[in-house]
């Protein structure tokens, strides 16, 4: 009796020391001065991961995006803060390129119209815009690579929505 007593004590005492352990474990995991590298343990060692992610071949519209648009519409497409109010000079902040914006309510000709000539030639008369023309710039079809890589910002149901505008108004 007294044996099992002390048996079903340590049972207990490991438990605790199981659940303490356990809980020492989940606090480093979300220490803030944690390096983050336990999660490079695992099937998948971060080098690995690193490599394959490089071995990617780039869009070939990536490039020129990354160089021509997006210091104004943002890497991902996620355009500038309240870009539909005009600022104190009347300008428009640039839009999103991604499902939040409205890039992809156009057709391909009108999208290769507003980056090949500008915001101006197509503004209200009088109306200023802060969109560049990139006829200069880039060729044709650099011009329609970045449009395409735009839409890699898009998901399912935007791209059907442009594919579908784009039939009757498509790249020149
Ligand atoms: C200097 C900032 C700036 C740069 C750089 C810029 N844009 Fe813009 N873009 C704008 C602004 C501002 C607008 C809104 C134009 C307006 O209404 O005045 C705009 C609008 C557009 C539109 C029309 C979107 C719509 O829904 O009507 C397209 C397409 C576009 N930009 C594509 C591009 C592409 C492609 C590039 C790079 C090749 C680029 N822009 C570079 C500022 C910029």
């Amino acid at each position: 009796m007294g044996r099992r007593a002390t048996l079903r004590h340590s049972l207990v005492a490991l438990i605790m020391m199981g659940m303490v352990a356990l809980l020492a474990q989940a606090a480093c995991g979300s220490d803030p001065a944690s390096t983050g590298d336990e999660w490079a343990v695992g099937p998948t060692p971060r080098a690995a991961t690193t490599a394959a992610a490089s071995a990617t071949p780039a869009h070939p519209g990536q490039a020129n995006y990354v160089t021509h648009c997006a210091a104004c519409h943002g890497v991902s497409g996620e355009g500038q803060p309240n870009w539909f109010v005009p600022g104190p000079d009347g300008l428009l902040p640039a839009p999103p390129h991604d499902n939040s914006g409205h890039t992809w309510h156009h057709g391909d000709g009108y999208l290769f119209q507003v980056t090949k000539r500008g915001g101006l030639a197509f503004v209200m008369p009088g109306q200023p815009s802060a969109m560049p023309g990139f006829d200069l710039a880039m060729s044709d079809a650099e011009i329609v690579e970045v449009l395409e890589y735009i839409k890699g910002f898009w998901g399912a149901d935007e791209r059907e929505f442009q594919r579908s505008a784009s039939v009757g108004d498509p790249y020149p």
